[in-house]
């Protein structure tokens, strides 16, 4: 199993062992460690440079193996491009590093942007890249039948003007890239191995971190009558469970802030059948329950000041003898009814019963739910934006200020009334499809049902949190979309 990389701090200094890392701006000009080390060497970044045509772009790298006159088993450059850099270049910029590295072992960062000092939040941005990067799901991947022998971790020294300081926004920084690596991990995880249970004994992890954690199971839902949520997992033979992790870092009397996480293990569509072609996929239909995971870890281990719950909804939804049928009707929680149009349809029943408990449950400042809901936000934002529904201008508009950020972007889609009477039903108050029109909307409109006028935000992370293409900062397929970005939203707007 590949390890991640240890990531230290220390102080500035021209490396002379292993890899060293530089980066160099458009101008090319060769400052700081970039310049001694060029100078020690004869000259040999600047040749190499103009024999590679480098132009210094934002994340282009050039290697130099074995240079002379140094130690040094490479020297590599980065380029820094010509803007002002931004969160989110620092972190990319991580990525590349951590890219560039090959079988280095032992590699030392220059944390200085053409001879100037990089700013600490910077170097630990740059840190939070390395390590996401880094990040492979390589678990069940076996040398002949036998267990890969665990590779030694690259030792990644990051020199800084300010090491001290750098080390201290790291240790928050990389209790958000943990949290994003959980949320991977839980989506990467196939579904024999990561049923409702073994996703609900992730949950109750949490515990370690200081969250709060409390599991319902089949009985405990029945009693409290989730039965939208309960006929999608009438099918299998893997119990249901709720998993509500609380962390309490707010004063007494703040109302939480609420994310809930559509947690479908695996979504074969039930009766209503997926075709097989692509269906191993549906693996990840837990994507948005990893994320309210993930965030949550993220928020005990940077020990946030707010009161934050999140709440998921574990179950599997199978074909089978005992399975939920269309036509059926159920009476959700909050007592509206929903005709059954297709069982494939099965996050929003899920998130129906979630949301309703969730108000009537936590009296929430907000609630944001996260959810793989369906293939249409796929037709209409590919993998770039996450789409956004909401009752809220204001909430829209500092999610949005948040996925800017952090580069986990989302796009606000519409809501209205033509589109809610697209799932009235003949025989209940509701059906769980609205047909092939719109259909990440009437999705969003049947969840707006169960909200009341709490503050509410729907992302459908269908096409964001799995099979998602590789970048600077992940290998790619899950991609534990949405951890940094709602990290981040809290932490502009609700924190104390
Ligand atoms: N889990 C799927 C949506 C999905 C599709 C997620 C592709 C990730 C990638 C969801 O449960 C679903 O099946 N939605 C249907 C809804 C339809 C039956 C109204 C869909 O999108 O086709
Ligand atoms: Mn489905
Ligand atoms: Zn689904």
């Amino acid at each position: 199993m590949a390890k991640l990389p240890e990531i230290s701090f220390k102080t500035l200094a021209t490396p002379d062992t292993g890899t060293a890392v530089v980066f160099v701006d458009k101008s090319l000009e060769l400052s700081g460690v970039a310049g001694a080390l060029n100078d020690a060497s004869s000259g040999a970044i600047d040749r190499a440079i103009k024999a590679a045509d480098f132009k210094g772009d934002l994340a282009k790298s050039l290697s130099i193996l074995a240079p002379a006159n140094l130690d040094l088993d490479r020297i590599i450059v980065i380029g820094l491009g010509d803007d002002d850099l931004a969160e989110k270049d620092y972190v990319r910029l991580g990525g590349c590093v951590m890219g560039s590295l090959g079988n280095a072992k032992l590699a030392s960062v220059a944390l200085e942007a053409n001879g100037s000092d990089m700013p600490a939040d910077a170097c630990s941005q740059i840190a939070m890249g390395a390590k996401l990067r880094a990040y492979d799901f390589d678990l069940y991947k076996t040398e002949k039948g036998e267990p890969k022998e665990v590779k030694d971790a690259v030792v990644l020294t990051l020199l800084a003007a300010h090491a001290d300081e750098a080390a201290t926004a790291w240790e928050i920084d990389e209790a958000i890239a943990d949290g994003t690596l959980l949320a991977r991990d839980l989506v990467n995880e196939p579904a024999n191995v990561l049923g409702p249970e073994e996703f609900a004994a992730k949950a109750r992890a949490l515990e370690a971190v200081g969250a709060e954690v409390e599991i319902l199971g089949q009985a405990e839902l029945e009693a409290i009558g989730m039965r939208a949520l309960l006929g999608v997992a009438q099918g299998s033979v893997r119990e249901p469970k709720v998993a509500i992790m609380k962390w309490m870092g707010g004063a007494d009397s703040e109302a939480p802030v609420v994310f809930v996480g559509k947690g479908v293990v695996f979504d074969t569509g039930g009766i209503s059948i997926k075709p097989a072609g692509g269906m191993q996929d549906m693996k990840g239909d837990m994507g948005g329950a990893a994320c309210v995971t993930g965030l949550m870890h993220a928020l005990c281990a940077r020990k946030a000041k707010v009161n934050a719950i999140g709440i998921i909804g574990l179950v599997e939804n199978m074909p089978d003898g005992n399975a939920q049928r269309p036509g059926d009707i159920v009476t959700s929680m909050s007592g509206q009814t929903i005709e059954i149009i297709n069982t494939d349809a099965e996050g929003r029943l899920v998130l129906a019963d979630l949301l309703h408990y969730s108000k009537e449950e936590f009296k929430p400042r907000f609630m944001i739910d996260l959810a793989t809901l369906t293939g249409a936000v796929l037709v209409a934002l590919g993998n770039q934006h996450a789409g956004i529904f909401s009752n809220s201008d204001a909430l829209c508009d500092q999610l949005s200020e948040a996925g800017e950020v952090t580069s986990e972007t989302v796009w606000r889609l519409p809501l209205g009334k033509a589109y809610d009477k697209l799932i009235d039903s003949k025989f209940a108050d509701m059906k769980n499809s609205g047909g092939r029109m719109a259909g990440s909307i009437t999705a969003a409109q049947f969840l707006k049902r169960f909200v009341g006028d709490v503050d509410w935000v729907h992302i459908d992370v269908a096409g964001t949190a799995m099979d998602s293409p590789k970048t600077d900062i992940s290998k790619g397929w899950a991609s534990g979309y949405g951890v940094r970005l709602l990290d981040r939203l809290v932490k502009d707007n609700y924190e104390a």
